[in-house]
């Protein structure tokens, strides 16, 4: 997949880590690692580090008993621990994976760096902007990876479709429409009242950013990988539409981001209608490139038979004058487009209900390159810098749509990485 040292810098600099001839030469050891939150993704790392070759689960964390048991029983030969600062003071490991709530993200990956360990956390990457600084602040002043896990920066059919984006196969790229229907409420069951935020905690904003940090993040990332810049301002609106059970985060939001050029990210999520399900749609004045389906479509392809006579018309000077209008013009419905694969072979579609259980949606191949990472210690380009970077759109839509008002990305939360 890999495909050359230009194929990378152009397309996704972070895979110049985790190429074939590396991973060869590290085949031969393993990568001491230990998970730090056992809950529903952490259970899923597992499966997926158990998997890995070069990676072996040391030890697993977390201060929520039911779930340490559960986690246990999947890999019985880690141990268990129940206070994240026992692993991280274990000098014979050599990176944590952070399977955590997001509000303490950056509280344990700070720790983490500090005590040496190369990380790789979930995403988003912070719970506030300060905190997503501070983070981004001790990672560049301290030698260890860093991955936050945006898998379809490993996805094939994501980085196939960035990489002929790229080389202009839509023309150019005029705009990005993403959205994300679920149908379900969030809600887990809870033993015992007195658990229901830390069980929970997607639904309080003091935990979670809702449906900006939860799925939005994903999407941003591919937006701005596909422009190469960042927005610069953000408009929206958020409601609780639907699941009026005591929650205090978004059930509905409606967001529009704006880059310096003028080219918007339509950005659209609801829980309680799923007809549209999820799509990464990328739109160039010659075709669209529809990432989660991982198929593009032409604009040539659509051309209504009226239109495609009346160019044939032009092109052969049929006629001395030419009909403008008539009959042969139709509503513009949407209409079928004919797809074209972007990956050759079957692909794994994720219907858009939950990322556990898509297969290959690059979460095995991002944490197979971190443990790689803990062997050599190479950092992977620009991960963080994405992580950061679609982690503030998230936040700062969430401020838009609580303020009522266009906000503006903050110069002070401006870094180096970032074009606008
Ligand atoms: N990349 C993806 O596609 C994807 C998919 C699902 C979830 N996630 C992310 O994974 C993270 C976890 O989500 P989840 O659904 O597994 O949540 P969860 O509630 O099922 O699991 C979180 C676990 O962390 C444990 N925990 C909390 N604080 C801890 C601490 N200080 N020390 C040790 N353990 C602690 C909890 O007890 C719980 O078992 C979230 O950040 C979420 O956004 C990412």
């Amino acid at each position: 997949m890999a495909g050359g040292a230009a194929f990378l810098a152009s397309t996704a600099p972070w895979l110049s880590s985790c190429t074939p001839e590396k991973l060869a030469e590290v085949k031969k050891e393993k990568a001491r690692v230990a998970l730090i939150g056992s809950g529903s993704r952490g259970q899923y790392h597992i499966h997926n580090l158990m998997n890995i070759p070069h990676a072996e689960l040391v030890a697993i964390c977390d201060n929520y008993q039911v779930n340490l048991d559960a986690a246990l029983t999947i890999c019985p030969t880690a141990k268990g621990v129940k206070d994240y600062r026992e692993v991280l003071s274990d000098p014979t490991i050599d990176g944590v994976i952070i399977a955590t709530p997001l509000y303490n993200h950056a509280s344990i990956t700070l720790d983490a760096i500090s005590a040496g360990k190369h990380v790789f956390c979930e995403k988003s990457m912070a719970r506030t902007m300060d905190e997503c600084l501070a983070v981004y602040n001790s990672y560049v002043n301290h030698n260890v990876a860093l991955y936050y896990c945006m898998q379809r920066m490993y996805d094939e059919k994501y980085i196939k479709g960035i990489k002929q984006i790229k080389d202009g196969l839509i023309g150019d790229v005029v705009g990005m429409r993403c959205h994300w229907f679920r149908n379900a409420d969030w809600r887990r069951p809870v033993p015992s009242p007195e658990l229901e935020r830390q069980i929970n905690w997607r639904l309080y904003k003091e935990y979670s950013g809702g449906l900006m940090t939860e799925l939005a993040t994903h999407q941003l990332e591919v937006c701005n990988w596909a422009a190469g810049k960042i927005p610069t301002q953000v408009v929206g609106m958020g409601d609780i539409v639907y699941w009026k059970d005591g929650r205090e985060v978004y059930d509905s939001v409606s967001l529009t981001y704006r880059y310096a050029d003028g080219r918007k990210i339509n950005y659209e999520s609801l829980i309680s209608n799923k007809y549209n399900g999820m799509e990464d749609q990328i739109l160039g004045h010659n075709g669209t490139v529809d990432l989660t389906r991982g198929v593009y479509y032409l604009e040539e392809d659509n051309m209504i038979p009226g239109m495609r006579q009346l160019l044939d018309q032009i092109k052969t000077k049929a006629f001395a004058s030419i009909p403008t209008a008539g009959p042969s013009w139709k509503p513009e419905l949407k209409s079928d487009y004919v797809p074209h694969p972007l990956v050759s072979g079957g692909i794994s579609v994720n219907a858009g209900q939950s990322m556990i259980s898509a297969d290959h949606d690059g979460s095995d191949e991002i944490l197979s390159a971190f443990c790689q990472s803990c062997i050599t210690g190479e950092k992977a380009d620009d991960v963080v810098g994405e992580a950061y970077s679609s982690t503030m759109l998230c936040l700062l839509g969430n401020k838009a749509m609580e303020e009522g008002r266009m906000v503006e990305f903050p110069e002070e939360y401006k870094i180096p990485y970032m074009k606008f």
